[in-house]
């Protein structure tokens, strides 16, 4: 028998000895715990009824992020500290702020949204903490953000909104985050461990090289990251996953550095800590796509070599990566692989990973002189939705002339892929209303999409077109337009 999962619960390390691998951690709490304050609404990343909050140490500091219980696996909390709505009340019985604020501003009508909205607003009552911020008012873009991955069919969100605001101006709730983390530091593990139970096995290597070892040993096995894609293999398409390698516990892949004019991000980075670092330095170019990614949660849980690894056609990184000039790096046994990154793909759900690889990294170019770069999401609302059509445009400019031009789009084909007829037509052409046009024809040679629930194919080539016109009008040389979105978030 293998040894048993450990985590921090309810004041007391809890152990977990014969859950399936594939256990959500929702389902752990309600079915096994039968603690069932945080709710099933989707049990697919969208509604955040099932929101809670997990504490872990990243780089051995205390880190506090909201994540959707519904595909989480509960194998992934070993080591990890799991807070959810029964956790807030104090021991004396007085509301926390966020729950006392929610009663104050009628937050709540038939509340089966409200545990999940109460978990995302004690995430950001923490952070506003953890930031020397407590009592400041957070302002309305914070808000959104944090609540950007919680549905409510009833109350409407003024009044969340409004308790939001309310949190901050209640006396204070002592949160012992040096406690916490002197606690998780006792449940870290030296080396990795597997854990088995009714025939599926999860294994979780601590170290990179561990990584490579079981990968090799065992390339049939699924990598596991933030499991926002994987998670609803099993909670809607109910496949079996036999054997797990979580990369989750590899500190080596959470890492960034910079050098020769490349920010290198680990493929385990969150998303929303990877946006953060490449917004930086591209804050007005990305800052919109960082936060109409998703939602917070699912940022918090999964990570850019996911995002990237998985491929998806409609995927929101890979256009702006290839646009920029990325290449990905790729660990196996013999090493290290490095590749541009639309190189990487190779048809619908193909890749260029061989058997016994992973990805450990993304190097992106830093900033250029001359280079015009933006990226543009189109989806039917503003956060927590797929893109029918991504775009990213990255021209170099000699003067007034297009030196080199890297157009990508996601939505437009099987794969995130280039429009090489599109930059053809523009090299070497004045970045001119005219060049531009004859862009916007040469796409229609580039794609053929497809027509489907997001958006037709007509749809899709004329918005990806325009999209193009839309550059233009933002970076032409006689007179461009300022940004079109006001991108509060990147300063927030
Ligand atoms: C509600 C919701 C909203 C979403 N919104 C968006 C959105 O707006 N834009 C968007 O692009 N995506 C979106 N997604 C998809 C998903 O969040 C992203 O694709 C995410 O980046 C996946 O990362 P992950 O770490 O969770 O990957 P996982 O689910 O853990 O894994 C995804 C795939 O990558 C593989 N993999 C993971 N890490 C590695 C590695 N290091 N090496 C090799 N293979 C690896 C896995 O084996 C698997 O095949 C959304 C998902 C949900 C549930
Ligand atoms: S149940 Fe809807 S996000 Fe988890
Ligand atoms: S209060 Fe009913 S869903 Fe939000």
């Amino acid at each position: 028998m293998s040894e048993p999962i450990r985590f921090f619960y309810r004041g007391a390390v809890h152990e977990v000895r014969d859950a399936s691998p594939t256990q959500t951690i929702l389902q752990h709490l309600r079915e096994d715990l039968h603690c069932t304050g945080t709710k099933e609404g989707c049990a697919e990343g969208d509604c955040g009824a099932c929101t809670v909050v997990i504490g872990s140490l990243e780089d051995g500091k205390l880190a506090m992020k909201a994540v959707n219980s519904c595909i989480q696996f509960t194998p992934t909390l070993d080591g990890k500290a799991l807070f959810t709505v029964e956790d807030l009340q104090a021991a004396d019985g007085s509301l926390h702020p966020v729950q006392q604020a929610l009663v104050e501003c009628h937050g709540s009508q038939c509340g089966f949204c409200t545990p999940g909205f109460a978990m995302s607003l004690w995430g950001m009552y923490l952070k506003q903490e953890s930031h020397g911020l407590s009592g400041r008012q957070p302002s309305r873009c914070q808000i959104d953000d944090a609540l950007s991955g919680n549905l409510c069919r009833c109350t409407g969100y003024r009044p969340i909104i409004d308790a939001a605001r309310r949190m901050v101006e209640l006396p204070p709730a002592a949160f012992d985050r040096a406690a916490l983390a002197e606690r998780l530091q006792l449940l870290q593990r030296a080396h990795g461990f597997s854990y088995e139970a009714r025939g599926q096995r999860f294994h979780v290597p601590r170290s990179l090289e561990e990584l490579a070892r079981l990968r090799a040993e065992r390339p049939t096995a699924l990598l596991l990251a933030g499991s926002t894609d994987v998670g609803l293999w099993v909670t809607k398409q109910m496949r079996e996953l036999n054997e797990i390698i979580y990369v989750g516990q590899v500190e080596e892949l959470k890492g960034m550095r910079e050098s020769g004019g490349m920010l290198e991000i680990g493929a385990g980075m969150s998303l929303n800590d990877a946006y953060a670092a490449v917004c930086r330095h591209y804050p007005g170019e990305l800052g919109e796509m960082w936060q109409r990614f998703a939602s917070l949660p699912i940022r918090n849980a999964g990570t850019l070599g996911g995002n990237v690894a998985n491929g998806s056609p409609i995927g929101d990184s890979m256009p702006w990566l290839i646009a920029l000039g990325a290449r990905i790096v790729l660990r196996g046994a013999a090493g290290e692989r490095v590749l541009a990154l639309e190189d990487f793909y190779l048809g619908y759900q193909q890749k260029d990973l061989q058997a016994g690889e992973f990805v450990q990294a993304l190097r992106i170019p830093l900033p250029r002189a001359g280079v015009r770069f933006r990226t543009y999401k189109l989806a039917k609302r503003f956060d927590q939705d797929i893109s029918a059509v991504c775009a990213a445009f990255a021209l170099t400019l000699e003067g007034s002339v297009v030196a080199d031009a890297r157009i990508a789009f996601g939505g437009m084909a099987a794969t995130p892929k280039r429009a090489s007829k599109a930059e053809a037509a523009l090299i070497g052409q004045a970045w001119n209303e005219e060049a531009m046009r004859g862009a916007m024809a040469a796409m229609r040679e580039d794609y053929a999409p497809l027509s489907d629930m997001r958006a037709s194919s007509e749809y899709r080539m004329q918005a990806a077109q325009n999209l193009l016109r839309r550059f233009w009008l933002e970076t032409r040389v006689d007179d461009p337009l300022p940004a079109l979105a006001v991108n509060a978030f990147a300063q927030a």
